[in-house]
């Protein structure tokens, strides 16, 4: 039987130790918007406008180049500056820092990159049989103008962030 889940890989709808094996391609840092996010509540008929004070941090849906989103960071959720509405994002990948280096204090910002992939392979290892295999595919990114804690350009070697931290979680 072949089924179909679909949720946010940080709550994945399967049973524990039920999944032989796990192949995925998450965002890359910095890379793209997926265009994931919806307006929850409000007015159904508002245009929704993100006040200006938040327009920095606010993914535009008529961007010219849609699935390349530069020095764009986003936040999990904005607020309509017209009708209330809240809008919702679970994508990861565009966050403004790649790492806060809290896996090395077993600590989670719950903000950056690799504090969003973390629980990511948490819920793997949760629904991965004892002799399951993971296989996670991932590239680096380099800094925008706006990354925290690398210079414009530099590249940022998020494989190894990941499996550094990873690895202090436990895998
Ligand atoms: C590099 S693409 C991988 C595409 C995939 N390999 C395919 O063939 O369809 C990354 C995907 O992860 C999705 N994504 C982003 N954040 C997610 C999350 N929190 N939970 C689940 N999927 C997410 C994006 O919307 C995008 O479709
Ligand atoms: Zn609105
Ligand atoms: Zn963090």
């Amino acid at each position: 039987m072949i089924s179909l889940a679909c949720s946010d890989a940080r709550r994945i709808p399967l049973a524990d130790q039920s999944v032989h094996c796990v192949i995925t391609s998450p965002p890359y840092f910095g890379l793209r918007d997926y265009g994931t996010a919806t307006w929850q509540g409000g007015d159904p008929a508002c245009d929704h406008k993100v006040p200006p004070s938040r327009k920095g941090n606010y993914p535009e849906s008529n961007r010219k180049q849609q699935t390349n989103s530069g020095s764009l960071t986003y936040r999990e959720w904005t607020i309509c500056g017209k009708c209330d509405a809240v809008r919702m994002d679970a994508q990861i990948g565009l966050e403004a820092s790649p790492d806060c280096l809290g896996w090395a204090r077993g600590e989670n910002c719950g903000k950056c990159y690799i504090c969003h992939l973390r629980p990511c392979a948490a819920e793997v290892w949760r629904v991965l049989r004892d002799d399951g295999t993971f296989w996670l595919n991932l590239g680096s990114s380099y800094a925008s103008a706006n990354t925290v804690m690398f210079k414009p350009k530099d590249l940022i070697p998020i494989p190894w962030l990941a499996a550094l931290a990873l690895q202090a979680d436990g895998w």
